[in-house]
C-alpha cells in the first residue's frame, strides 16, 4: 500500500480586534440571545485597517515554518474568497513576507468557502505523485456583509495554515470522498462589491441539501457508515449551522445516538468559531484545530468526518484519522491567547472600520499602525499593496 498522506501541522491566526455581538444586538435593539443562542455566536474577529487575508495568512504560516522550515516546500496554495487582487495570488505576498525560496509554485484557489478543501485535495495529489513533496496550504478570509443586513452578525475573520506530507503527524486523510456541485445563487460577491450578497434562508437549505448529496456519493463509493465516524467537523458560517447539519446527517442515516451523544461529536469543534465568527475557507479547519485542542478525550486513532461547503455551490465530504502523539503538536495556549488577547472594540469603531474599506477603494494611501500582529498591511502605492514584517 502507498504511504499515508495528510496533515502534519496545522496553525491558527485571527484578526486583532473583536466585537461582542451584544454591541450589535444593542444597535438593532434586539435580544442578544438571537446571536448567543439562536445562531450560536458570541463574538466576531474584526480586522484592523492594517490587517487583511495576507497578514493573517502569514501569521498562521509563520508558525508552521518556525517548526519545519521552508526547505522542500515547493507548493504554496492560498484559499480565499476575499481576495485582494484579481491577478496576483495572495500567496505570493506571503511567500515574500516569509522569505521562502524561489523554487516554489504559488497559486490562489477560489470557490467560496470550499476552496481550502480543494487545496487539500490538490496537495494530497502532489504528495501522492512524489512522496518527498511538502505542500503548504493557507486559508484566510475576512467575512463581510453589508452594514445593517441580516448577514452582519455572521461576519468574522481568521486564517489557518497546514502542511500536507506523506506519513502525516496530525491527521491522515482517507482517500474516499463524496462530492456535490449545484449551480445556484445562495451567496456570492460580484466583482464591484466589497460585501457578500446572500439569500440567507435559501443558503441554509442549500447547505443541508449538499450535505445529503455529498454523503450519498461518499457512501456509494465505499465510504464508511456513520457509526464508524467518531467526531465531525463541518463548515461553520455560524456554529448553529454545524448543529443543524449534524442533526440532519444523523436523521438521514438513521443514527441511534441521542441528542447529547450527537452534540458530543461536534461540541469541541465549535468552540473557536464561536469567537472568531465566519472565516469562510478557514472555518472548517479552525473547527479541526478547535476539536483537537478542546476535546478532552484522547482522539488518537479516532476517525473524523469532514463536510466542506462553499456556496454557489460545491461541497465535499471526507474522513481522516487522528494520529498518535497529536497532542504534542498542538498550540493550545497560544491559540487561546490569540482569542483572549484581541482588543474589544465598540459598535462605533467597528462601523467606522467597516465603512473605511469602501472609502479607500482605488486610492493610494498609508495605514496607521494598529495591529499588534507580526505582519501588517502598510497601504497602497501606485495601486500595489505594501506589506511589512513588524
Ligand atoms: N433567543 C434564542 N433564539 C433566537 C432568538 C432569541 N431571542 N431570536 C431568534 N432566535 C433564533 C431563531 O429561532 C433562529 O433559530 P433556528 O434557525 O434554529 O430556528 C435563529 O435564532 C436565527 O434567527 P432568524 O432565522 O430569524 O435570523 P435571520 O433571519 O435574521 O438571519 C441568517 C439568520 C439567515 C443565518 C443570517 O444571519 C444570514 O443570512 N447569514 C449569512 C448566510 C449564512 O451564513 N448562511 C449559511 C449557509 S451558506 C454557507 O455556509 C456559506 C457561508 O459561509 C456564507
Amino acid at each position: 500500500a502507498s504511504a499515508p498522506i495528510g496533515i502534519t501541522d496545522l496553525a491558527f491566526a485571527t484578526a486583532h480586534f473583536s466585537l461582542d455581538l451584544q454591541q450589535l444586538a444593542d444597535h438593532f435593539g434586539i435580544d442578544v440571545n438571537k446571536y448567543y443562542v439562536g445562531i450560536g455566536q458570541s463574538e466576531m474577529s474584526v480586522a484592523t485597517a492594517d490587517e487583511d487575508i495576507v497578514t493573517m495568512g502569514a501569521e498562521a504560516a509563520a508558525q508552521i515554518l518556525a517548526r519545519h522550515g521552508s526547505d522542500g516546500i515547493r507548493t504554496l496554495l492560498f484559499a480565499t474568497e476575499s481576495g485582494i487582487d484579481q491577478s496576483k495570488s495572495a500567496g505570493v505576498f506571503v511567500h515574500g513576507l516569509l522569505g521562502m525560496g524561489p523554487n516554489c509554485r504559488v497559486v490562489e484557489l477560489k470557490q467560496a468557502c470550499y476552496s481550502a478543501t480543494a487545496a487539500l485535495q490538490f496537495a494530497l495529489g502532489v504528495v501522492a505523485r512524489d512522496s518527498r513533496e511538502k505542500v503548504l496550504v493557507i486559508a484566510s478570509d475576512v467575512a463581510r456583509y453589508a452594514l445593517d443586513s441580516s448577514g452582519e452578525p455572521t461576519q468574522g475573520a481568521a486564517a489557518v495554515a497546514f502542511l500536507v506530507t506523506a506519513d502525516p503527524a496530525l491527521v491522515e486523510i482517507e482517500p474516499i470522498t463524496g462530492l456535490h456541485t449545484d449551480d445556484i445563487h445562495d451567496f456570492w460577491r460580484p466583482n464591484y462589491l466589497s460585501t457578500a450578497l446572500v439569500d440567507g434562508k435559501y443558503s441554509l437549505g442549500a447547505y443541508l441539501r449538499s450535505l445529503e448529496g455529498a454523503w450519498g456519493e461518499f457512501r456509494s463509493r465505499g465510504g464508511v457508515d456513520i457509526d464508524q465516524i467518531d467526531r465531525f467537523c463541518y463548515h461553520q458560517p455560524f456554529t448553529k449551522m454545524a448543529v443543524k447539519a449534524h442533526n440532519r446527517l444523523c436523521t438521514i442515516t438513521g443514527s441511534d445516538l441521542d441528542a447529547d451523544q450527537r452534540r458530543a461529536q461536534i461540541d469541541a469543534s465549535l468552540a473557536m468559531n464561536r469567537h472568531t465568527g465566519n472565516s469562510y475557507t478557514a472555518s472548517i479547519y479552525v473547527g479541526l484545530i478547535s476539536l483537537l485542542e478542546r476535546d478532552e478525550a484522547d482522539l488518537a486513532g479516532k476517525r473524523i468526518g469532514f463536510f466542506s461547503y462553499g456556496s454557489g455551490s460545491v461541497s465535499e465530504l471526507f474522513t481522516g484519522i487522528v494520529q498518535p502523539g497529536y497532542r504534542a503538536l498542538l498550540r493550545d495556549a497560544d491559540d487561546r491567547q490569540r482569542l483572549a488577547g484581541r482588543t474589544p472594540i465598540d459598535y462605533a469603531r467597528y462601523r467606522a472600520l467597516h465603512e473605511n474599506v469602501d472609502a479607500v477603494q482605488g486610492e493610494d494611501y498609508e495605514t496607521a499602525v494598529e495591529t499588534p500582529g507580526p505582519f501588517r498591511f502598510a497601504g497602497v502605492v501606485e495601486h500595489a499593496r505594501q506589506y511589512q514584517r513588524c
